[in-house]
């Protein structure tokens, strides 16, 4: 039996979660909502929502309206990053009231502001703020609350430390990318981190990183016992990868079903992107921060020749010529 309560879980007991990763840029509403119509997630993050301390507007209006969206019945996960714990708190419950149910905090983020500002997985070198922020974190949270961390800041044991933290604190599950912050996104995520803390854990811990395949995501539940598993440049790569993991899609695809998956997800992306932001340069410049994610050696000349656009003109006619 479980020795940590499932009621808040945003997944059904029992079952293996498959979740949509949050990546900033990416998955807005729009994406969502075309992973949700097309393969459907178990669980979808917000892309992060950044909590400033000084600022008296702790969560920007755009942000209020990520929160919001549900996605017909998928559980949405709205991701906060800070380091101001008064913050944070303040933060959770504007989330709650704009619908949020259930929150995650970002320790992992490894880029600029975010390290430099002691916030993402700079926060990972501080124990001690991290002491006051979780518990109080969770006590604002009615929903679930989780964390998604890197193994470290700079080593490969921070994670692993941290657990009596989080497991007294009274965290749902946690959501490990084994890297360090200074690896960003360098060398291969190490699933020999995940499955210790996994065997180290009450808690449920989700596998995250470099999940590019079936036989990735296959492999990597069984050798590390996670209780799920989180897609994120494998999902953008290869959005069926969710239906391939569940044996609903085949395990493998040729080359020419990947094109083709490729300029369907474009497409469809492109059409939500039309309502979702305003102006052809807005819109082209969106669409091209998805499409710097697509990465897969499959069509990695494609997608640079949609890289290459100037115009949505020409990005549209460039991805009809792909059929
Ligand atoms: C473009 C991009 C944006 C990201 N933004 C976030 C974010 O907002 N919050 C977060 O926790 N992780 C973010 N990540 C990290 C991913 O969620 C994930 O942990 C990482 O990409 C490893 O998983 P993958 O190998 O399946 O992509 C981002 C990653 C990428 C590539």
């Amino acid at each position: 039996m479980p020795q940590h309560p499932t009621a808040r879980l945003p997944w059904r007991p029992g079952t293996t979660p498959l979740m949509l990763a949050p990546m900033q840029g990416v998955t807005n509403r729009a994406v969502r909502a075309h992973f949700i119509a097309t393969v459907r997630p178990d669980v979808v993050f917000t892309e992060f929502v950044r909590v400033a301390g000084a600022s008296r507007k702790r969560v920007a209006r755009s942000d209020l309206r990520e929160m919001a969206t549900t996605g017909g019945e998928v559980p949405l996960v709205v991701q906060l990053v800070g380091h101001d714990r008064a913050a944070l708190v303040e933060a959770a419950q504007i989330a709650e009231n704009a619908g949020a149910r259930h929150l995650n905090l970002n320790l992992g983020c490894p880029y600029g502001r975010m390290t430099t500002g002691l916030t993402g997985g700079a926060l990972l070198q501080r124990p001690d703020l991290l002491a006051e922020i979780v518990p109080a974190l969770r006590d604002a949270c009615h929903g679930s609350f989780s964390i998604k961390l890197r193994a470290g800041y700079d080593n490969y044991t921070a994670a692993r430390e941290l657990l009596p933290l989080f497991e007294t604190a009274g965290v749902d599950y946690l959501i490990l990318h084994p890297r360090t912050v200074v690896e960003g996104y360098r060398g291969a995520a190490d699933h020999r981190v995940t499955a210790a803390l996994v065997a180290g854990s009450r808690l449920p811990v989700i596998a995250n990183g470099d999940i590019r395949s079936t036989a990735d995501g296959l492999h990597l539940l069984k050798a590390s016992g996670a209780a799920g598993l989180m897609l994120g440049r494998g999902a953008l790569a290869d959005p069926l990868l969710f239906q391939r993991l569940r044996g609903l899609a085949p395990a493998t695809a040729t080359a020419n079903e990947r094109l083709l998956q490729l300029r369907q997800t474009l497409a469809a992306l492109l059409e939500r992107y039309r309502n979702l932001f305003c102006g052809d340069v807005q819109i082209l410049s969106k669409i091209k921060g998805v499409l710097g994610t697509m990465e897969d050696p499959i069509y990695a000349r494609q997608v640079d020749e949609l890289k290459q656009t100037r115009t949505l003109a020409d990005f549209s006619r460039c991805l009809a010529q792909r059929s």
